[in-house]
């Protein structure tokens, strides 16, 4: 009995935990609300008001009409509670994105129908949302979009409805992959080759007949120019998808790995005035690269992050010791631990304002305060209390907040180990090293400082040993090989 209760308790912790989304969900105003209930109204009008033109009407159409007006109006409902769900931190702007994008194909649906093929109408869109907001949300989109058509009296081809669903679901699950814009652009071309070949194979069973009605060739004809279209709206779409990132404040796969750029200015300055702080990035991006591996967690937000986690150090690189390489140390100069706090938190104030002046999206800004949350100036705080015993804490702490997320907090462990691996012996065990990463993390969780990062225990076990994994690396890089007689490598 008690190993049911114990079975049951751990279900309900694992769904319990399941249903906790990564992040504190963002605030929407009620404006935003507003705005985005009116969308759905429009949508809901849209979708149903042709089932109120019947003359004359009876009370039956009035129902139907009723029916469908909510349906609409439910299916824009879910698909808000699936990005939601999808991406906890989604704002106002992208939630209205997905609507309007919901909106404009209810709309196209009526204005071309019968001119235009639905693979046009439908894909598109799908590629933006899945690029934007993930698999999930895009397919819940192409559903509803291609589920709910505003006219009954339009005639949609079995086959080709058919063709149009497995499209946008193709490229609503490979969109949310895809990891740069060459693959984008390999998808539009392979999903209209896909979609005329399917439509020409479908086709197949009406070929008899349309060759007999001497059609054959027009409807060929049609397959082809269809398909070109979608490509052609594809290659479009591509072309616009960054002016949507910049607008809505999306932040695709493509966009990530473009900001991983070494080449980018702010990181190309941030190797040349602070070299010292581009080698500790380097090595925390190697650090959290694998913890957040380990956890599966967003890799490729992770090494951007922490790639413009200190790029705040560049308003004075030589206050922060990784840069001094033995020149006088500034904070001993000034000799006021006061002074000296406040440039470390200028380091977390001014890498915001680097990140407002570069355009950063959002996502990785966050990093940039949350990687040294709430903790202790330690060092400065001791020097302070050995002068003045009534000193204020809180002065010298940062000001946070602490991670919001487990990518964020993975960075704050990977900063706080990074130094102390670092410098360990390079005969250390395994077991030192792992103390060691223990001591540090620990310190952290008590402190609170990962308290709403929703990092759980057998998480936080698993990046210990990833962050252990790195270190044999760095201890075996360390190691120098004999060098053979003629001082020839093979
Ligand atoms: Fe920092
Ligand atoms: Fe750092």
């Amino acid at each position: 009995m008690q190993k049911i209760t114990t079975t049951l308790k751990k279900l309900f912790y694992l769904w319990r935990r399941s249903q906790i989304p990564i992040k504190q969900p963002n605030k929407i105003s009620e404006i935003d609300n507003l705005i985005i209930f009116l969308i759905s109204i429009l949508i809901s009008i849209v979708s149903s008001y042709k089932l109120l033109l019947i003359s004359p009407l009876n009370l039956s159409d009035i129902f139907s009409w009723l029916l469908t007006f909510t349906e609409a109006l439910i299916s824009s409902g879910i698909l808000i509670v699936v990005s939601k769900k999808e991406n906890p931190t989604i704002n106002s702007r992208q939630i209205i994105l997905i609507i309007t994008l919901l909106l404009a194909v209810q709309t196209s649906k009526l204005a071309f129908s019968s001119t235009i093929s639905p693979l046009s109408i439908i894909i598109p869109p799908a590629l933006i949302i899945s690029q934007a907001m993930g698999s999930i949300t895009a397919l819940a989109w192409v559903s509803i979009a291609s589920l709910s058509w505003p006219d009954p009296g339009i005639a949609i081809n079995n086959n080709l409805f058919f063709i149009s669903l497995v499209g946008a679901s193709v490229v609503s699950l490979l969109g949310g992959r895809i990891r740069s814009r060459a693959q984008l652009l390999q998808l539009s071309i392979f999903v209209p080759i896909g979609a005329f070949l399917s439509q020409w194979i479908l086709m197949d069973k009406d070929k008899i007949f349309l060759l007999e009605k001497q059609e054959f060739f027009l409807t060929n004809g049609k397959i082809f120019s269809d398909s070109l279209l979608l490509a052609i709206v594809m290659l479009f779409t591509i072309l616009l998808i960054p002016i949507f990132e910049s607008i809505f404040g999306l932040l695709t796969k493509a966009r990530l790995l473009e900001l991983a750029d070494k080449e980018k200015p702010l990181i190309r300055r941030l190797s040349l005035e602070a070299p010292g702080t581009f080698e500790h990035t380097l090595l925390i991006c190697g650090l959290a690269e694998e913890a957040t591996r380990m956890i599966g967690g967003d890799i490729d937000l992770i090494k951007t992050g922490a790639l413009y986690h200190d790029v705040g150090k560049l308003h004075a690189p030589n206050w922060f010791i990784e840069n001094q390489e033995g020149s006088n140390n500034p904070h001993d100069e000034i000799n006021d631990p006061f002074k000296s706090a406040e440039v470390l938190q200028a380091h977390v104030d001014e890498g915001l304002k680097y990140a407002r002046k570069n355009r950063l999206p959002k996502p990785i800004a966050d990093f940039i305060p949350e990687h040294q949350g709430t903790l202790k100036m330690g060092y400065f705080f001791h020097k302070a209390k050995e002068k003045n015993l009534n000193i204020n804490e809180k002065d010298f702490r940062y000001k946070g907040p602490v991670p919001q997320s487990k990518e964020t907090a993975i960075l704050m462990l990977a900063d706080g180990c990074e130094a102390a691996l670092r410098a360990m012996n390079i005969n250390a065990s395994d077991n030192e090293a792992l103390e060691t990463i223990t001591k540090i993390i620990f310190s952290r969780q008590k402190d609170g400082q990962l308290n709403d990062s929703n990092l759980s225990k057998g998480e936080i076990f698993l990046i210990k040993r990833a962050f252990l994994n790195v270190w044999k690396r760095i201890r075996h890089r360390r190691i120098q090989y004999p060098t053979t007689k003629n001082n020839t490598f093979s």
